[in-house]
């Protein structure tokens, strides 16, 4: 992908991860919209950065995707790059029953079937521009389940796979590529998160994004920071019981 000159579309561009990217890629010279449900922080991230334009969503209201997309193909013809980077997770405790359907749907429908949705609709937008993207964002959890979080890392497996396909049949004609952070300093898991000395700096993660992104260095379409290299390659060697039981001690039921 090019870094330069694009008009991107990110979803989960109000916090964390997407934030930080759509903060670097403005600061590239790109056209950035950002889209979340927090009206309050889409306002304030425009404010701190002239140019980039925010719009409200809830990407598990499908009627309200729907309209969305239609609004942005009006409004930002030149949109040649998706980031589908909005996301949810939810720890889940199965022996003690502890699992609710509705949050399993909305993971569900968050993490897998709005990133469906948003994709189809805005592919052949993006299809007319020459250097069109999509990135999904995944997680190192899509090749190694957090026991945890059943739910959340089999999206998570589902984008992997479904991005293989998807790649596969657009054959270059839009770029595929999927974004699997490691762990991150953000709110994510909650707020003790953003300060867990485990987990990558904010700013350290999107810099080498960046960085990979600048060179190509996205083999088979994948974006990996050397963090999440291991969670990666341990999947095709005799490494996967050990990354699984480290990555699984570290994160435990209470
Ligand atoms: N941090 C990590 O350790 C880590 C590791 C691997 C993968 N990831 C992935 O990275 C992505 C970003 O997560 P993050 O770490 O940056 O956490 P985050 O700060 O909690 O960001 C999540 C983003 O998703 C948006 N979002 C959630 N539900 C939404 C909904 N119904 N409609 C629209 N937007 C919604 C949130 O915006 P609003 O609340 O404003 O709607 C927010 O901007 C996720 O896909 C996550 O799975 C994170």
């Amino acid at each position: 992908m090019k870094v330069q000159g694009n008009t991107i579309l990110i979803t989960g561009g109000t916090s964390g991860i997407g934030r930080g990217l759509a903060e670097a890629f403005h600061k590239l010279g790109n056209k950035v919209i950002i889209a979340g449900r927090r009206q309050a922080l889409l306002d304030e991230i425009i404010a701190a950065n002239p140019g980039m334009e925010g719009i409200q969503l809830d990407v598990q209201d499908s009627a309200a995707v729907t309209k969305f997309t239609e609004t942005v193909a009006k409004k930002y013809p030149d949109l040649n790059c998706l980031i589908n980077n909005a996301g949810i997770t939810k720890i889940e405790n199965w022996k003690k029953g502890d699992v609710d359907i509705n949050d399993v749907s909305g993971i569900i429908q968050t993490n897998i079937t709005s990133v469906i949705q948003l994709t189809l609709a805005l592919l052949p937008l993006l299809k007319k521009h020459k250097n069109a993207t999509v990135i999904t964002t995944t997680s190192g959890l899509a090749f190694v389940p957090l026991v945890v979080a059943p739910t959340y890392s089999a999206t998570k497996a589902f984008l992997h796979s479904w991005l293989q396909s998807i790649r596969s049949q657009l054959d270059g004609a839009v770029e595929i590529l999927e974004l699997a952070p490691p762990y991150v300093q953000t709110e994510f898991g909650g707020k003790e998160q953003a300060e867990d000395p485990r987990a990558m700096p904010l700013n350290e993660y999107v810099e080498e994004v960046i960085a990979l992104l600048k060179v190509n260095d996205t083999p088979n379409g994948e974006v990996l920071v050397e963090r999440v290299r291991d969670f990666r390659q341990c999947v095709t060697t005799d490494q996967y019981d050990k990354t699984f039981s480290m990555i699984n001690s570290m994160f435990q039921l209470v």
